[in-house]
C-alpha cells in the first residue's frame, strides 16, 4: 500500500511517499528557517501561511519522483501534533481534502511517533524492543518502545528541552537561528574543558533531565566575562568557541550519561537516536563509545531523517498499517491537538 504524508507541525514542509513494503519512495522538503532568521525564532502565523505555499508544489514534486498519480495513493497521513495549532491545520485540511478527493482514508499521526519510529527506515533497521532517545527542539525523552504504539515514558525535561538548550544558547552568543547547528559548528573551534558549566541532575536517580540552569550559567559566565554585554550582541574570538564547546560538552554529558542508565535499568541493548538534535557528531561519537563498552548497539537515522521531514509521517503510518494498527472506522471532520503527550496516543481518535 502506498502513503502520502505530510509534515507542517513547526517550520518545516516535508512530504513523502512511503510503500509498506518497498519503504520510502520519495520526498521532498522545505526548510523556513531563512524566513524566520531574521526574528531569532519560528513565527507562528508565517509559518502557517508558508506551508500553504509550499505544500501542493512539494506534493506534485513527490509524485512525480515516484512516477505516482494521487489515484495510486492509499493512505494520507498527516502530522495531526504536537505544534502550531496554525501549521498543524495546513497540513491536516490539505490531508483530508486529498484523501476526501481520492475516497481513501486519511490518518493522524502523532509527530513523536513519526521520529521514534523513522530510524527503523534506515538500513541497519532497529528491532522492537528498544530505548529511544528523543531529542528534539521541543522534546528531551527516554522512552522504552515495545512495538508500534506500544511507548513508555522512561524520563523526560522537566523545563528545557535539549534542543532548546543549543538554541538558546546560540541565542545568548547572537549567533542566530537555528541555533543547534550553528553552535555545534562554533564548538568545532573550542576546548569545553577551558570552562566549567554545571550538568544538571546527572547524578539524580530517576531518567529525567534538566536545562534551564545550564542556560543560566551561560549567561553568568557571559555577564562576568564581557563587559556591557547584551543578549544577542555576537561574541567572538576563542572564548566564544570555548563556551559553545563547553554548553555542548555539558549537554551532551548528561544525554549519554541518561541514556547508558536507561539502558542498563532495563536490560535493553538497542538505542535509537530520534530529533533533530541526533544530528550532533558530539553526541553521536559519545554515545557510540559508551554504548559499546556495555555491548549496546546505538541506531541513527540518516541525518535528513533526523530533523523534521514528511517520511517520518508517511513511515510511522506505513508501520501502523502493517501492524493492522491503523483507524477502521472513518469519522466526520478532523481536529489537530497542538499539546498531545506520546502516552496518551490513539490513533483512532485523529483518524
Ligand atoms: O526534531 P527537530 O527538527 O524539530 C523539533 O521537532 O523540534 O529538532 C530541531 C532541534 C533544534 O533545536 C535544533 O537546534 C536542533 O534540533 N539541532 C541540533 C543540531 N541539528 C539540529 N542541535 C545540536 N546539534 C546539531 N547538529
Ligand atoms: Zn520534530
Amino acid at each position: 500500500m502506498i502513503v502520502l504524508g505530510f509534515e507542517s507541525s513547526c517550520d518545516e514542509t516535508g512530504v513523502a511517499l512511503v510503500c509498506t513494503s518497498r519503504g520510502l519512495l520519495a520526498q521532498a522538503l522545505h526548510t523556513q528557517a531563512a524566513m524566520h532568521e531574521a526574528y531569532g525564532g519560528v513565527v507562528p502565523e508565517l509559518a502557517s501561511r508558508d506551508h500553504i505555499r509550499r505544500v501542493i508544489p512539494l506534493t506534485q514534486q513527490v509524485l512525480r519522483e515516484a512516477c505516482l498519480t494521487l489515484k495510486d495513493i492509499d493512505w494520507v497521513a498527516y502530522t495531526a501534533g504536537p505544534g502550531l495549532a496554525g501549521a498543524l491545520l495546513v497540513g491536516a485540511s490539505v490531508a483530508q481534502s486529498i484523501a476526501w478527493s481520492c475516497q481513501k482514508p486519511a490518518m493522524g499521526i502523532h509527530h513523536l511517533e513519526g521520529h521514534l519510529l523513522s530510524p527503523r527506515m534506515a538500513n541497519p533497521k532497529p528491532e522492537f524492543p528498544f530505548i529511544a532517545l528523543l531529542v528534539s527542539g521541543g522534546h528531551t525523552q527516554l522512552m522504552q518502545v515495545n512495538g508500534v504504539g506500544d511507548y513508555q515514558l522512561l524520563g523526560e525535561t522537566l523545563d528545557d528541552a535539549a534542543g532548546e538548550a543549543f538554541d538558546k544558547t546560540a541565542k545568548l552568543l547572537g549567533l542566530g537561528y537555528p541555533g543547534g547547528p550553528l553552535l555545534a559548528r562554533l564548538a568545532e573551534q573550542g576546548d569545553g574543558s577551558q570552562i566549567d558549566l554545571p550538568r544538571p541532575m546527572l547524578h539524580s536517580k530517576n531518567l529525567d533531565f534538566s536545562f534551564s540552569g545550564l542556560k543560566t550559567a551561560v549567561l553568568t559566565r557571559l555577564q562576568k566575562n564581557i563587559p556591557n554585554w547584551k543578549s544577542g550582541q555576537p561574541v567572538t574570538g576563542q572564548w566564544a568557541a570555548d563556551l559553545a564547546a563547553a554548553t555542548q560538552t555539558a549537554i551532551v554529558d548528561v544525554l549519554v550519561s541518561k541514556s547508558v542508565q536507561a539502558l542498563n535499568q532495563t536490560g535493553l541493548k538497542r538505542l535509537v537516536i530520534a530529533g533533530g538534535v541526533g544530528a550532533n557528531a558530539r553526541l553521536r561519537a559519545q554515545l557510540t563509545s559508551h554504548a559499546q563498552k556495555i555491548g549496546a548497539q546505538v541506531f541513527y537515522p540518516p541525518v535528513h531523517l533526523c530533523t523534521d521531514n514528511g517520511a517520518m509521517i508517511a513511515y510511522a503510518a506505513a508501520e501502523r498499517i502493517n501492524a493492522g494498527l491503523e483507524p477502521k472506522a472513518p469519522r466526520q471532520g478532523f481536529n489537530v491537538y497542538p499539546r498531545w503527550p506520546l502516552i496518551e496516543i490513539d490513533p483512532s481518535m485523529v483518524a
